[in-house]
C-alpha cells in the first residue's frame, strides 16, 4: 500500500494510460479522482469520475474547489489528458494546432497552477506529466503535438524548482512514454507500428501498466529524491 491515505488526481483518467494509472493508485491505497470528459470505461469504488474540459480555467477551478471541500487535500497530481490532431505542418489548420496546444499545454497549466501551490502549502505533493517520446526527438505529422510535449519537459523544470523554493518537498517529474497499445495508437497504421515496435531495444510496443508502475513509483515515497526529471519508458525507443 504505498500510497495509502494519499488523495490523487489524473486527469484523462476514463481509459487508456490515465485509466491505468488511477486503478493502480486505487489499488495502492490512494482514494483517485479521475477527471475526464467521458464516462469511465471501469469501475472502482477508490476511483471517482468528475467530468471537466480541463482547457476551461473556470471549469478547472470549480473542480479543485470540490476537490479540497470534499477531501481537504491533493497530494497528487497526474497531468495525462492529451490528444494528437496529426498533419504535415504545410497542411496543420489553426483549429489542429489550438486544440492540441489547448488540451496538451494549457490544460497542464490550469490545474496544475492550483493544485501545485496548494500542495506547498500542506507541506509537499507530487505531480507527474505525461509528455512522450516524440516530445523527446520530435516526429513528422506531429510538430503541434511535439510542441506540446517537449514544452511539458520544460514545465516540469520549471515547477521543480518553483514549487520546492521554499524547502517544501513537492516533487515535479514527467514521463515520456514511447509507443503504448491505447486507443490513441488506434489511428496509427498497422505497418507503421510495425515499424515502431523495431525501434526499440526490446522489440515491442508498450502496455498502459508499464507507464503506470512508473507513475506509481514517482507518486510515491520511494522516489522522495526525484525531482524536475523526465523518465523515458520506451523499451529503448529513439526516433
Ligand atoms: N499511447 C501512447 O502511445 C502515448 C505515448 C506517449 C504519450 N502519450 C500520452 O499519454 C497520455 C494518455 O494517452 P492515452 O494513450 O491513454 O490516450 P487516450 O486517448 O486513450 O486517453 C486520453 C483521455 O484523455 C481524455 N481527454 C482528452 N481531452 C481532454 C480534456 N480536454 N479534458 C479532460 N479529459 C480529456 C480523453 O477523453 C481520454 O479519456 C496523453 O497525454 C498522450 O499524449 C501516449
Amino acid at each position: 500500500m504505498r500510497l495509502e491515505g494519499k488523495i490523487a488526481v489524473v486527469t484523462g483518467g476514463a481509459k487508456g494510460l490515465g485509466g491505468e494509472m488511477a486503478q493502480l493508485f486505487a489499488s495502492e491505497g490512494a482514494k483517485v479522482i479521475a477527471i475526464d470528459m467521458l464516462p469511465l470505461t471501469y469501475e472502482n469504488e477508490n476511483v471517482e469520475f468528475y467530468q471537466l474540459n480541463i482547457t476551461n480555467s473556470e471549469d478547472c477551478k470549480r473542480f479543485f474547489d470540490y476537490a479540497i471541500e470534499k477531501y481537504g487535500r491533493i497530494d497528487i497530481l497526474v497531468n495525462n489528458a492529451g490528444i494528437t490532431r496529426d498533419a504535415m505542418t504545410r497542411k496543420m489548420t489553426d483549429d489542429m494546432w489550438n486544440a492540441v496546444i489547448a488540451v496538451n499545454l494549457t490544460g497542464v497549466f490550469n490545474l496544475t497552477r492550483l493544485i501545485g501551490p496548494q500542495m506547498e502549502a500542506i507541506g509537499g505533493g507530487s505531480i507527474i506529466s505525461i509528455s512522450s517520446v516524440v516530445g523527446q526527438y520530435g516526429n513528422i505529422g506531429q510538430a503541434n503535438y511535439a510542441a506540446t510535449k517537449a514544452g511539458v519537459i520544460g514545465l516540469t523544470m520549471t515547477w521543480a524548482k518553483e514549487f520546492a523554493r521554499k524547502g517544501v518537498p513537492v516533487r515535479v517529474n514527467a514521463i515520456a512514454p514511447g509507443y503504448i497499445m491505447t486507443d490513441m495508437m488506434k489511428t496509427v497504421p498497422e505497418d507503421l507500428l510495425a515499424r515502431f515496435a523495431g525501434q526499440t531495444m526490446l522489440g515491442r510496443l508498450g502496455q498502459p501498466i508499464e507507464i503506470a508502475k512508473a507513475a506509481l513509483f514517482l507518486a510515491s515515497d520511494e522516489a522522495s529524491y526525484v525531482t524536475g526529471q523526465t523518465i523515458a519508458v520506451n523499451g529503448g525507443m529513439r526516433l
